[in-house]
């Protein structure tokens, strides 16, 4: 099939690049075009393992292609991808649709015959039912059909996520649109993927409640692992205890950091400005959101007292950055809150992450990147994983510390705690 991608963002990119891969001529669209220039030499705008790889392959055998030419892109189509950014709007909570909205009518000006037009991006309910009126006003509705394939990729995992989907959800009522594209993803469908089709607006809420479900589902673990330590349990056997209740299931119950990213936090925002604007009021996801904040704060104050409330010319070494392993990503990381707060105390910061030095600390006071894991840890009063990347997995904290009353914070969890009994280390977790 012949399909273009509008955007070469997360999305878009992993999407194409995957769909060319299974077979289909692939064209993707981006305005920036040293974006594209530098595809076109295989060189990836973001970290995702496996990516490049597959990009390489795929523009190799010609059936993936880059352009910043829309117009283009769009005639030579049948299936058309709408990928482009939703951010949080500046003044509010809704999601900023102008790049929807802008790529619609640039669509809208090049339907030269049948096209389906995807909405993939997240996008608030009804927003599928606008795209339709916009296309309209220039088309005959027998040229097009507005359908939404919400998408559930992961970074960092996302060419997995992508060819093994727990479901494909494609949301249209029309039955041309929505048997082509079973077709499209029948390799995913043939390998155990469920597909459903249902109404273009429950697509859409689906993505948006499923994303909320999970922010709450690690909020929630999150507070009962406040609850352990209070109670001297540990927050695993519990997980594993509940996740072995096939009506909670076990994944999305690792207690860590408040969750950030670019989707749990920009998404949680926009399905509570849908609901106020049909005035529902979403009460859960409320808190959810508020729980979260907090969390960073509490685990800022969890960081002082482990200094004795003291951070003045302390030494505090960061492993990992991001806001979860695999990713170059600093989305709403919750280390853009507590490491300037720490900053701010006197503290004297070095980090390490393997995806390099990150432009959010440049101005920020005492923080530096080391380029090792060895040479952040060198002197550490503190030690704090904060992510989980396998790189940290199996530190000899003793034979690179030169002293030994240092403290270690794992706030992933990573390490057991009779191996750090064992080792004689100080180490402190999350709800355990
Ligand atoms: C998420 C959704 O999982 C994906 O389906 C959607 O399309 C995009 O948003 P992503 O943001 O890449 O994906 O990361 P994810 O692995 O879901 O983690 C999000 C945040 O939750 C991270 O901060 C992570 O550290 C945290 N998390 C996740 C936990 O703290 N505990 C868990 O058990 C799982």
């Amino acid at each position: 099939m012949k399909l273009c991608m509008i955007g070469t963002g997360y999305v878009g990119l992993v999407s194409g690049v995957c769909f060319s891969d299974l077979g289909n001529d692939v064209i993707c669209v981006d305005k920036d075009i040293n974006k594209i220039n530098n595809l076109r030499n295989s060189v990836i705008p973001i970290y995702e393992p496996g990516l490049d790889e597959l990009v390489k392959k795929n523009f190799k055998a010609g059936r993936l292609s880059f352009t910043s030419d829309l117009s283009k892109a769009v005639k030579s189509s049948n299936i058309i991808f709408i990928c482009v950014g939703t951010p949080t709007k500046k003044n509010g909570n809704g999601a900023d649709l102008s790049q929807i909205f802008s790529a619609a009518k640039e669509i809208s000006k090049n339907i030269n015959s049948y096209k389906i037009i995807i909405n993939k991006s997240t996008v608030p309910v009804t927003t599928g039912d606008q795209l339709e009126k916009i296309i309209l006003k220039k088309n005959n509705k027998k040229l097009f059909s507005i359908v939404s394939n919400p998408e559930f990729l992961r970074e960092g995992e996302a060419i997995r996520d992508f060819i093994y989907p727990d479901r494909v959800v494609i949301g249209t009522s029309e039955k041309k649109p929505s048997k082509i594209l079973k077709q499209l993803y029948s390799p995913l469908i043939s390998k155990g993927a469920k597909f459903l089709n249902t109404s273009r607006r429950a697509a859409e809420l689906i993505k948006y409640a499923s994303n909320a479900f999970l922010a709450t589902k690690i909020t929630y673990i999150n507070e009962i692992a406040n609850m352990c330590e209070k109670l001297n349990v540990n927050v695993e056997d519990v997980s594993i205890g509940m996740g072995m209740d096939n009506r909670i299931g076990g994944r999305f119950l690792r207690a860590g950091p408040a969750y950030g990213g670019s989707c749990f936090p920009k998404d949680t925002k926009a399905i509570l400005d849908t609901a106020y604007k049909f005035k529902i009021n979403l009460s859960l996801i409320k808190s959810v959101i508020k729980s979260n904040e907090n969390r960073s704060k509490l685990l800022t104050n969890r960081i002082f007292k482990l200094l004795n409330n003291n951070l003045k010319n302390k030494k505090i070494c960061f492993l990992g950055v991001t806001f979860k392993a695999n990713t170059d990503d600093m989305r709403d990381s919750s280390c853009v809150k507590i490491i300037p707060a720490l900053s701010k105390k006197g503290a004297f910061i070095d980090y390490y992450d393997p995806t390099g030095e990150k432009k959010e600390f440049k101005n920020v006071k005492n923080v530096k990147f080391k380029n090792s894991i060895k040479s952040a840890l060198m002197n550490s009063d503190l030690i704090i994983i904060h992510t989980e990347w396998n790189d940290f997995k199996s530190i000899n904290f003793k034979k690179i510390m030169k002293k030994n009353n240092f403290k270690l914070f794992d706030m992933r969890n990573i390490y057991s705690l009779e191996k750090m009994k064992r080792d004689k280390i100080n180490y402190f977790s999350i709800g355990r």
